[in-house]
């Protein structure tokens, strides 16, 4: 059977991009594209529009285009459902059991789910975080991603069932917008600095995160779920790392393509989601399991952004 893959989110940062980067490895009608709302960009290849809690409905869609591959983005993320704690467990845990439910059936072959640096808290340490160490969450958000974690680790183990999964940093891109959280201010300071010259950040100058541009993240995810099934050893979710820095450092960035550039500062609640979260990543496991290596620094990563937002606002 010919691999048929299925992208839940498909509208939101992540999914924009990851359906581009899914069409052109495997061609564009191999990837059905699916979201609760009608999309914005262009499809290249088939659309479904699906709630992420409807079981019934993906798994019409599943049987329609013979699906082998879910990948599930759709999710409240960090500061949103801080916002609404109920329905943020709800959507992201309600959506992980049907498509868990789904490869248990043996009705898809391959599932990949996002797990993030949120399952990390204030106890974990926030340097060179390891694979393992305490992850004592404190956003619902977190608290949510570390039991979908383990009940991927539990389907693998009971199950059999091939979920994957990485623990994303902060994401970075021009071509979609990111949505609801903590880590959203930088991309936020691209357009406000490109539009406006200046930037109010809601984090502190010195709040170093992990974070990542986008197409590395894409390529990850990628070359994850393309890896021999007995190369993932973790089934939890991987740590990943790409570039660590705060909002005084990519300011500093910035003001090199943006003459006149100037940031403030004016921290509200998402700081404190940020001082829970580690400043920098281990991710030895998916360099020696299946080969990760980040390509962008910081340098790089402004440099492409800036070109390519500046031509996308003009
Ligand atoms: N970037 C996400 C957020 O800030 C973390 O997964 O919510």
């Amino acid at each position: 059977m010919s691999k048929k893959i299925l992208v839940i989110g498909s509208s939101g940062q992540i999914g924009t991009e990851l359906v581009e980067g899914l069409r052109a490895r495997f061609g564009d009608q191999n990837v059905v594209a699916s979201d609760i709302k009608e999309p914005q960009a262009k499809q290249t290849g088939p659309f479904a529009m699906v709630n992420a809690m409807d079981r019934r409905g993906i798994e019409r869609i599943v049987e329609k285009y013979e699906i082998t591959e879910v990948y599930l983005l759709a999710a409240l993320l960090s500061a949103t459902a801080e916002k609404d704690p109920a329905f943020a467990w709800e959507l992201n845990m309600d959506s992980l059991f049907i498509v868990l439910e789904l490869a248990r059936e043996g009705k898809v072959k391959k599932v990949y789910w996002p797990s993030s640096i949120a399952v990390f808290g204030p106890t974990t340490p926030k340097d060179n975080t390891p694979q393992r160490t305490i992850a004592e969450p404190s956003t619902v958000y977190g608290i949510s991603k570390q039991a979908g974690e383990q009940w991927c680790a539990y389907y693998h183990k009971r199950y059999g069932v091939d979920v994957r999964s990485i623990r994303y940093p902060g994401l970075i891109g021009w071509k979609s917008a990111p949505g609801g959280g903590t880590t959203d201010y930088a991309v936020h300071i691209f357009h406000e600095a490109i539009k406006n010259g200046k930037y109010t950040s809601f984090l502190g100058p010195d709040t170093t995160l992990p974070m990542m541009y986008m197409p590395d993240a894409i390529r990850a995810t990628i070359d994850l779920m393309e890896a021999p099934a007995e190369q993932v050893k973790v089934r939890t979710g991987y740590n990943l790392a790409g570039i660590s820095f705060s909002p005084k450092e990519i300011a500093a960035e910035v003001a090199r393509h943006i003459s006149g550039f100037t940031i403030n500062y004016a921290p509200d609640s998402r700081q404190a989601i940020a001082d829970s979260w580690p400043r920098s990543i281990d991710d030895s496991a998916a360099r020696a399991d299946w080969g990760w290596k980040p390509q962008f620094d910081l340098r790089a990563m402004v440099d492409e952004m800036m070109v390519n937002l500046k031509r996308e606002l003009a």
